[in-house]
């Protein structure tokens, strides 16, 4: 065979095997997981970019991990009392297992700079509120009070300031007269469940 035809061949198989391979994601998480789940179950269709391959939490208790048990997904708990060797076992983790990307989804740890830094570009989270307004916790309660017409959820790429990076998407939702901080976080997280995919399409194709 011509040398030229062969290397064609070979870089578009290449090609192809780079085209099908599920970019590999850790999902940290602090409680419930339900945004994980979400995600879980976007992974599994045949057309998801995306493979989940770790669930990180800082919280033996949260009730997420039960997931990784369900769907067979590798869990690992780690204590952050000290941050520095907690991220450094982080660190080394994402490096064994491949992990390209790391999704937060009610992580209730601030990651330092230096973590931040090794992952650029590759740290997503999602808050419940319409950002930049409401960052922290508490943000239904404060919307409510404001007199808020609307919140919603954001999805946005991590950066050294609290809920401060780049947006990537957002859902707008109206708060009705009588919602409660129960009844429009309800409301507000299953459409997160939505938003999050939809996010993680757009980072991947741009
Ligand atoms: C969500 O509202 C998310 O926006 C916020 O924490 C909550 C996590 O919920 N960061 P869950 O654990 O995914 O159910």
């Amino acid at each position: 065979m011509d040398k030229l035809l062969k290397v064609k061949i070979k870089l578009n198989l290449m090609v192809r095997s780079t085209g099908n391979k599920k970019v590999k994601i850790a999902v940290f998480i602090s409680g419930k997981g339900s945004n994980l789940k979400s995600l879980i179950q976007f992974s599994k269709n045949n057309k998801s970019p995306i493979s989940i391959d770790f669930i990180i939490s800082n919280n033996f208790k949260a009730k997420g991990l039960d997931y990784g048990k369900k769907f067979k997904i590798k869990t690992k708990v780690i204590n952050f009392k000290n941050k520095k060797i907690a991220e450094n076992k982080l660190l080394s983790l994402l490096k064994n297992y491949s992990i390209e990307m790391v999704c937060l989804a009610g992580f209730m740890k601030i990651l330092s700079n230096n973590f931040i830094k090794k992952f650029k570009g590759k740290i997503l989270n999602i808050h419940p509120s319409l950002l930049p307004k409401y960052k922290g916790l508490n943000t239904h309660q404060r919307a409510i009070n404001n007199k808020e017409k609307y919140s919603g959820c954001t999805v946005h790429f991590v950066s050294s300031k609290l809920d401060s990076g780049k947006i990537i998407l957002q859902k707008k939702i109206r708060i009705s007269k009588n919602d409660t901080p129960n009844t429009l976080s309800k409301k507000i997280l299953s459409q997160e469940h939505k938003l999050y995919p939809k996010a993680i399409l757009k980072v991947l194709n741009p």
